[in-house]
């Protein structure tokens, strides 16, 4: 059988031109940080690793003590290889430049260590989130304003969902592509190439205990769906909520579908639940690779600039047609308001 492993997949593309040296070794220190993080997943309670860490990151959210390992994980594997420049992610506070003892590449990774983090106890899925953009050129030292960059600037984006199965879901922008972990040989081998989400779907992923604190828009476009056959849209729709991004977006990427995370009263202050950087424009990038959208309703998602590292946003990303309807409906509250 002509297996495809990501080393094979990775070196090809090199070869191609696509990618350069310093973002394969990347990519492949990512899924090595990301089979480690699997194993430690998989163990649970006989690892010892379920539970609170008994500390909280920036965001004010407590943290388990597998978002602290799998932070330590990534942090560890990506420090010595002279592929980046420095860190971010959702466990600390702000960026962190490659000790100096280490060669310096232009990278910069970004990522949500684990996502999902409260299924853990529980045994459902979660996941690891990574982005990859350049570091400007002449920075002496990397600071967090250097990961400002909107999503279009992502040179890879991708994700590890540990289900049943852990698989990486990759985009270097040429196609979304999925990978399988062979636990036997400890490698990822190519199980789609090329994810085409459909057009259109009748399924959506919210968590509708939000909804009376939804802006207007959200409150119509949820409402659309539920009245079904009877309504509006003139079709039943099912709705699915895992509540860990990676497993509800790898269903979308799957079988089509729209997840949405819109503004709600509570989280008004804050600008969203989901975070731009190393959650939004990963999945954004991987979801338009795949023939899909992504908004926050009003903007693109690879257009929107950030402004702070750990900046939130309205998420509203899958089947291509029902974005665009979403996005309509903004459009059309915002006109008459
Ligand atoms: P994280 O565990 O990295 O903080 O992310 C959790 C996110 C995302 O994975 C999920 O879609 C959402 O939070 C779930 O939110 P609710 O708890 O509101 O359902
Ligand atoms: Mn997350
Ligand atoms: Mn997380």
């Amino acid at each position: 059988m002509n297996r495809m492993s990501i080393t094979r997949y990775l070196i090809e593309e090199q070869q191609a031109g696509r990618i350069n040296a310093d973002l394969r070794l990347l990519i492949e220190v990512v899924a090595r940080a990301c089979k480690m993080i699997s194993i430690a997943v998989g163990k649970g309670a006989l690892g010892g690793v379920l539970g609170d860490a008994g500390t909280g990151n920036i965001q004010g959210e407590a943290q388990k003590k597998l978002d602290v390992l799998s932070n330590e994980i990534l942090l560890e594997t990506n420090a010595w290889g002279g592929h980046l420049a420095a860190c971010a992610s959702e466990e600390m506070d702000h960026s962190q430049p490659i000790p100096d003892m280490y060669p310096r590449g232009n990278y910069l990774l970004v990522f949500d260590p684990l996502d999902g983090s409260s299924n853990i106890d529980v045994n459902i899925s979660v996941g690891t989130i990574f982005s990859v953009l350049r570091c400007p050129d002449d920075v002496a030292i990397v600071g967090d304003e250097h990961f400002l960059q909107p999503g279009s600037a992502q040179v890879a984006a991708g994700y590890a969902a540990y289900g049943p199965s852990t698989m990486l879901v990759l985009t270097i922008g040429h196609g979304t592509h999925a990978f399988t972990l062979d636990r036997e040989l400890g490698t990822f081998i190519m199980t789609r190439r090329d994810i085409r989400i459909p057009e259109e779907t009748q399924e959506f992923a919210a968590n509708v205990s939000n909804q009376r604190r939804w802006e207007t828009p959200m409150q119509r476009y949820v409402g659309e769906l539920l009245q079904g056959k009877d309504g509006p849209r003139g079709k039943d729709f099912n709705m699915r909520w895992v509540a860990s991004m990676v497993a509800d977006v790898h269903r979308i990427l799957t079988r089509g579908g729209v997840f949405i995370y819109p503004l709600d009263e509570k989280i008004r202050e804050q600008g969203g639940k989901l975070r731009l950087l190393y959650e939004a424009n990963p999945m954004a990038l991987l979801v338009e690779q795949a023939g899909g959208a992504a908004s926050t309703g009003r903007e693109r998602m690879l257009d929107v600039q950030p402004t702070k590292l750990h900046q939130r946003v309205p998420v509203f990303l899958g089947s291509k047609r029902e974005v665009e309807h979403v996005v309509a409906i903004h459009r059309e509250h915002d006109a008459s308001a």
